[in-house]
C-alpha cells in the first residue's frame, strides 16, 4: 500500500514538475520582451504596393476590416503592419518622423487606433541606417533609436520591422541591439523584427535581439525566389523557438505569380517551418482560392504549435524533400515537397519522424482533409511544385522504443551478442554508478514497460527520470537467470501529453541491466 502511494505522488509530482519544466524551457538568453511565444500572423503590405501611392489609409483600413469581415482575425492574423514610404522625406523641427500626409491624412496614431479598435495590433517599419531603403530618401533611426522608439510607442504601435539600408558599415549587432534597447525603454510591448537580411548570419548571434530575424533577402512572387527562401531557411531548425523565430520574408499567396498548388507549397512550408504567416497580398483582390490557402486552420496549427519546433529536413534527394515537425501533443507533422519539374512518388516512414512505434496511425492530409491510417509507411504521389502535408498521430496501443536508438552515457555500447531481444540489439551500459540509458518519448503514458535482460545473480537497481526529475528511486532491475533470457518492469507513471525525456541512472557500480525497449502505453 506504502508503495502505491508513493508512486501516486511521484506521478502526481512529474505531471506538475513536467508542465514547469516546458514553461521554463527558453533559454535564459532569449529576449525577455514575453511577445511571440508563437510566429508572428498578419499583414505587411509591400510584397503587394512596394511604394506605390496605392498604399496608403484607405488601403490599411481597409484590410484591418477584412481581417475581421472575412474571418482572418478568428483564425489568428492579428497584426496590420506597414511597410517603407509611410513618412515624409525629412523630420520635423523637433526631430521627428512626420507621416506622409498625402498617403496618411489621419496620422498613424488615428491609423494604430483604428486598428485596435477592431482587436488588431498594428505594425510599423524604419531602417537601422541613416536612411530607408526607398531612394525616395525616408529618414532611418541610425543615431535617433530612442527618439523614435517614443514616437512610435506614444502612437501605439506594437511590431517594428527594423531594415538594414543605409547603414553606414556599422556593426549590425551594435545598430539592431541600439533599438532593442530603445523599444525596451519605452516600456510598450512591442514586438522586435530584425530585417537584416541573412548576412551576419543572425540567427547565431538575434535569438537576445529580437523576436524574429530575416533569415534570406527579399522574396518575390515567383516559384524559383519561394523555394530558394525555403532552401535558405531549412536547415536552421535548432535557432527557432517560442519568442525568437527564423524569417524567411512575407507570403506572398494571393499576389498571382505562383499557381495555387505553388502557394499551397509556400503556405505549407512556412508553416512547417515556423516561419511568420504575414500576407504580403491586397486582400482587397485576393481569390477565393487564396484566401483558402490562407485559412486552412489545420496548416495554421502547425505554424502556431505551442511546442515552437521548426520542422527539420528528414531528407532531400535531387528536389523530393521530406520534413518532419515536433507538434505539442506528440503529433508529428510530415510534408512530402516536390521541387521538382514532374511528379513524383515521396516517401518516409513513421519512425523516421521519432513519433514512437505503434500498432499503426493516422494520417490526415492537411489539405484534401482526407484520414487514413498506416502500419509505417507515410508516402503520396506529388505533383511538380506540390507538398502533401500531412498530421501523423499513433493510433493506439503501446508505442516501443528500441534502446538501440536511445542515447548511452560513456562507455555504454549497443550489442546484440544475447539473442532474444527485439529490433536490432540492446543496451549495455557502462559497469558504473551514474551510468545511464535515455530516450526520447511522446506522452500521454500511464505505464512504462522496460524490455531487460540480467545474466548476474545481484539486482541492477536503476533511478527512473522523467525531464530531468527521478520519479522513482532505486528501482530492481532482477537477475533473471541468464542474459538470453528476457523479462520486463512495468511502472504506472502519470505523462503528460507531448515530448519527454526519460532516463535510466544505475545506481551500483554494475551499471543497469542490458535493455531491450521501453514501451510507452497510454
Ligand atoms: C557481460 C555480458 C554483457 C553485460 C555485462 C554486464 O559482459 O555479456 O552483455 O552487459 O556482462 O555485467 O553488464
Amino acid at each position: 500500500m506504502s508503495s502505491l502511494r508513493r508512486t501516486t505522488s511521484a506521478a502526481a509530482a512529474l505531471v506538475i514538475a513536467a508542465s514547469c519544466l516546458v514553461l521554463g524551457s527558453t533559454p535564459a538568453p532569449a529576449l525577455e520582451n514575453g511577445l511571440l511565444r508563437t510566429p508572428p500572423m498578419g499583414f505587411n503590405n509591400w510584397n503587394s504596393t512596394q511604394c506605390r501611392a496605392e498604399f496608403n489609409e484607405t488601403m490599411i483600413k481597409g484590410i484591418a476590416d477584412i481581417f475581421v469581415s472575412k474571418g482572418l482575425k478568428d483564425v489568428g492574423y492579428t497584426y496590420v503592419n506597414i511597410d517603407d514610404c509611410w513618412a515624409l522625406p525629412s523630420r520635423n523641427s523637433a526631430g521627428n518622423l512626420v507621416p506622409d500626409p498625402a498617403r496618411f491624412p489621419s496620422g498613424i496614431k488615428a491609423l494604430a487606433d483604428y486598428v485596435h479598435a477592431k482587436g488588431l495590433k498594428f505594425g510599423i517599419y524604419t531602417s537601422a541606417g541613416t536612411k530607408t531603403c526607398n531612394t525616395a530618401g525616408f529618414p532611418g533611426a541610425l543615431g535617433h533609436e530612442q527618439q523614435d522608439a517614443n514616437l512610435f510607442a506614444s502612437w501605439g504601435v506594437d511590431y517594428l520591422k527594423y531594415d538594414n539600408c543605409n547603414n553606414q558599415g556599422v556593426d549590425a549587432q551594435q545598430r539592431y541591439k541600439a533599438m532593442r534597447d530603445a523599444l525596451a525603454k519605452t516600456g510598450r510591448p512591442i514586438a522586435y523584427s530584425i530585417c537584416e537580411w541573412g548576412q551576419t548570419k543572425p540567427w547565431t548571434w538575434a535569438e537576445p535581439v529580437g523576436n524574429l530575424w530575416r533569415t534570406t533577402g527579399d522574396i518575390s512572387d515567383r516559384w524559383s525566389s519561394m523555394i530558394g527562401k525555403a532552401q535558405a531557411n531549412r536547415g536552421l531548425a535548432q535557432y527557432a523557438g517560442p519568442g525568437h523565430w527564423n524569417d524567411p520574408d512575407m507570403l506572398e499567396v494571393g499576389n498571382g505569380g505562383m499557381t495555387t498548388t505553388e502557394y499551397r507549397t509556400h503556405f505549407s512550408l512556412w508553416a512547417m517551418m515556423a516561419a511568420p504567416l504575414l500576407i504580403g497580398s491586397d486582400l482587397r483582390k485576393v481569390s477565393a482560392d487564396d484566401f483558402a490557402i490562407l485559412k486552412n486552420t489545420d496548416v495554421i496549427a502547425l505554424d502556431q504549435d505551442p511546442l515552437g519546433k521548426q520542422a527539420t529536413v528528414l531528407s532531400a534527394n535531387a528536389g523530393l524533400v521530406v520534413y518532419s515537425k515536433v507538434l505539442a501533443n506528440g503529433d508529428r507533422a510530415v510534408a512530402l515537397s516536390n521541387e521538382t519539374a514532374a511528379t513524383a512518388t515521396i516517401s518516409t516512414t513513421a519512425s523516421a519522424t521519432g513519433i514512437g512505434s505503434a500498432s499503426s496511425y493516422t494520417l490526415k492530409d492537411l489539405w484534401s482533409k482526407a484520414v487514413r491510417t498506416t502500419t509505417g509507411t507515410i508516402s503520396a504521389s506529388v505533383p511538380s511544385h506540390a507538398t502533401v502535408l500531412y498530421r501523423v498521430s499513433r493510433a493506439g496501443g503501446a508505442a516501443r522504443f528500441e534502446a538501440e536508438s536511445a542515447s548511452l552515457s560513456a562507455g555504454g555500447t549497443i550489442d546484440a551478442n544475447h539473442a532474444g531481444y527485439s529490433g536490432t540489439g540492446f543496451a549495455n551500459g557502462a559497469n558504473a554508478v551514474g551510468s545511464y540509458v535515455e530516450w526520447q518519448v511522446t506522452g500521454p503514458a500511464s505505464t512504462l514497460t522496460f524490455g531487460f535482460a540480467n545474466g548476474t545473480t545481484a539486482a541492477r537497481p536503476v533511478d527512473i527520470s522523467v525531464d530531468g526529475t527521478v520519479v522513482a528511486a532505486a528501482v530492481p532491475f532482477p537477475p533473471t537467470g541468464a542474459w538470453t533470457t528476457w523479462s520486463t518492469v512495468a511502472r504506472p507513471i502519470s505523462l503528460a501529453n507531448g515530448p519527454h525525456t526519460i532516463r535510466l541512472t544505475a545506481t551500483t557500480d554494475g551499471g543497469p541491466a542490458n535493455l531491450d525497449y521501453l514501451d510507452v502505453s497510454p
